[in-house]
């Protein structure tokens, strides 16, 4: 026994109107460690037992108490406020009848008076030792649901997936953070553990491990997506083998490194940016004076050509000199790309109506547009969208939107491409730049990132310049499926930003 599984406290209660036999009793129960409470007639026995309710384990009741009661008439009075008091009647005339009844009411034993000393002690330490017992499973039984009740509450408030499975993979449980990672909406249990967690690459790795775990071996762990909801999760599995046989189970752990994976990228675009910014501030110079240079020698090129008699040999000098004007406009364009991601101004906020400023693009965009086919619907609330805002950064990010509308939808050869604003009842601007075109695909979280592009001569800058914009400006940018077809992007401002 440990130190803190000290004996609990016995309290007697002896009911006996012969003071002299009751302080024998008393005696006795003190030798063997039990405290004992006299009591000369019914009353008073009810009064103590009451005073000490729930307290009293043991009673040795005289069967005939002073005032004509009976002992056995006291019990179900006792036991009202004693659940599992033991009792012992004591009694100088035993009648058969006396005998039965008490019998009938669960007593512990039946002494006769006079009694022998020795009979008498027997019979307590039976007594007495029959209360530790019940006092000492009813102590482990409330140990044990104290160690359970914690166990389930660590179960449950872990941050961490626990599953317990057998020996195929089958679920047998799943705490609460397993389940909110579950693509299962009817819940975990009986479904296969492999199949919901592990992705398929890793499957047949998985199931070799868990295959060649020996008897209290814990596996690798091994780092697997899982797709919840419209989300793709990240956890590290790692799985536990219980014993063998009968005992043959698994626990599986799993940590969601979802959030972290994701700060660790956008540290790690942080640097990329960063060591671009260097070397771009320092190229930026030496790269933009041979450009301006390039052009001005272009300009010349085109006057002379003017000059040429031959007019087939003069179409031939413009197209081409139009092919290398496009291609420096390109380098000088995403040469400011780079600037703007790595070495971005700060911003010049001022409280601008967000109407104003797409109306501007619309101004600047539709004639580009409608030259590729392309519709372009703009739709505005009544009401002024205002924010604080910087207009350039604002623009660039609309533009760079509209830009990337237009190539997509170029390759059908038409389409319609929306710009909208609204003001949100929490104190957020909302803009959307919405297509027709072939939509994000699947990986769209990635294409905010820098240098992500689908494109033959993308630089997969335009959407990293537009969320910079937007993180700039407290808001976040999100892209999603327009419907019935098509791309979505929007972002939100906030408005006091
Ligand atoms: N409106 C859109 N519809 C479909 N895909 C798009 C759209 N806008 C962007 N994308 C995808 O996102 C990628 C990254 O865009 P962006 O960062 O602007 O770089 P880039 O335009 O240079 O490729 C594109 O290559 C394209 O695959
Ligand atoms: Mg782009």
């Amino acid at each position: 026994m440990s130190s803190h599984q000290k004996r609990e406290l016995i309290r007697a209660l002896v009911i006996d109107d012969n003071v002299d036999l009751a302080e024998n009793i008393r005696e006795i129960l003190e030798e063997l460690g039990v405290e004992a409470l006299l009591a000369h007639d019914a009353a008073s026995a009810l009064e103590i037992a009451a005073r000490v309710v729930g307290a009293i384990d043991l009673a040795f009741v005289d069967l005939k108490l002073p005032g004509g009661g009976s002992g056995v008439e006291l019990l179900p009075r006792l036991r009202a406020l004693s659940a599992e008091i033991e009792v012992i009647i004591v009694t100088g005339n035993a009648t058969l009848d006396s005998a039965v009844q008490a019998v009938r009411h669960g007593i512990f034993a039946y002494v006769q008076k006079p009694f022998d000393a020795r009979d008498f002690i027997a019979i307590a330490e039976r007594v007495v030792a029959q209360i530790r017992l019940r006092k000492e499973r009813e102590r482990l039984a409330r140990e044990l649901e104290r160690s359970e009740e914690l166990h389930r509450s660590l179960v449950e408030m872990v941050d961490a997936a626990i599953l317990l499975i057998d020996r195929e993979g089958t679920i047998l449980f799943a705490n609460p953070f397993a389940e909110e990672r579950s693509p299962h909406p009817h819940g975990l249990i009986g479904e296969s553990f492999i199949e919901t967690f592990i992705e398929e690459c890793l499957r047949t790795r998985v199931r070799r491990a868990l295959s060649e775990l020996r008897p209290y071996e814990r596996s690798e762990g091994v780092e697997s997506h899982a797709r919840v909801g419209d989300q793709l999760r990240t956890l590290r599995w790692s799985v536990s083998r219980g014993g063998s046989g009968s005992d043959e189970r698994y626990l599986a752990v799993g940590i969601d490194l979802t959030e972290m994976r994701a700060l660790q990228m956008r540290a790690l675009e942080a640097e990329a940016l960063a060591a671009i910014g260097t070397l771009t501030s320092g190229l930026a110079h030496e790269i933009r004076n041979p450009l301006n240079a390039a052009a001005l020698q272009l300009e010349l090129i085109v006057r002379s050509a003017r000059r040429v008699e031959e007019g087939s040999l003069r179409d031939r000098i413009e197209e081409r000199v139009e092919i290398v004007r496009t291609e420096l406009a390109r380098l000088s364009s995403m040469l400011n790309d780079f600037l703007s991601l790595s070495r971005p101004a700060a911003l010049s906020l001022e409280e601008k109506d967000l109407r104003d400023i797409i109306e501007s693009v619309e101004a600047l965009q539709r004639p580009l547009l409608e030259a590729e086919g392309i519709e372009l619907r703009v739709d505005l609330p009544e009401t002024p969208v205002r924010a604080r805002i910087d207009e350039t950064k604002i623009k660039q990010a609309l533009i760079n939107l509209v830009q990337n509308a237009l190539e997509a939808i170029r390759a059908k050869g038409g389409g319609v491409i929306e710009i909208r604003a609204k003001a949100r009842s929490d104190g957020a601007v909302e803009l959307a730049v919405a297509d027709d075109g072939p939509g994000f695909g699947a990986a769209s979280g990635d294409l905010l990132r820098p240098f992500m592009t689908t494109k033959e001569g993308g630089t997969g800058l335009g959407l990293a310049i537009v969320r910079t914009i937007v993180e700039r400006h407290g808001g976040e940018l999100r892209l999603f499926a327009n419907s019935p077809r098509g791309a979505v992007a929007q972002f939100t401002i906030d408005r006091r930003a």
